[in-house]
């Protein structure tokens, strides 16, 4: 994690939801990491895909967005939540984050 938060304007966190509500292999460790992290003065947003067949739709993005908000960070843009492939709607709100990125 430490090779992640270094001197960008904003960081975007994305990750799907696995298994019960629960926070892909691959992306626990890092998670892990950022609870522990002082994030004060880093500007960051998490979005992530999942489905909405599922109890929890899109937990990962609740789940990390709280150790980040947790950690100190500045949070720019609220969770972004993708039903599995990013439709139209989806798509659009991918771009005003990145235009609220690209205005910092
Ligand atoms: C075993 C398994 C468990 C899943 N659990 C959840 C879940 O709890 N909540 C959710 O929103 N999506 C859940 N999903 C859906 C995945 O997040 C979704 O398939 C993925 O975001 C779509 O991205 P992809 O097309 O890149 O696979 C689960 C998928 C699988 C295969």
């Amino acid at each position: 994690m430490a090779d992640f938060f270094t001197d960008a304007d904003a960081y975007v966190i994305a990750s799907y939801t696995d298994g019960d509500a629960e926070l892909p292999d691959g992306i626990i460790d890092f998670a892990d990491d950022v609870e522990d992290a002082d994030l004060n003065g880093f500007n960051v947003s998490v979005i992530g895909t999942g489905d909405t067949s599922y109890d929890d739709f899109c937990s990962a993005v609740d789940d990390i967005e709280g150790r980040v908000k947790e950690a100190g960070a500045n949070i720019i843009a609220p969770g972004l939540k993708i039903e599995l492939a990013p439709d139209d709607e989806a798509t659009e709100a991918l771009k005003q984050l990145a235009a609220t990125i690209t205005s910092i």
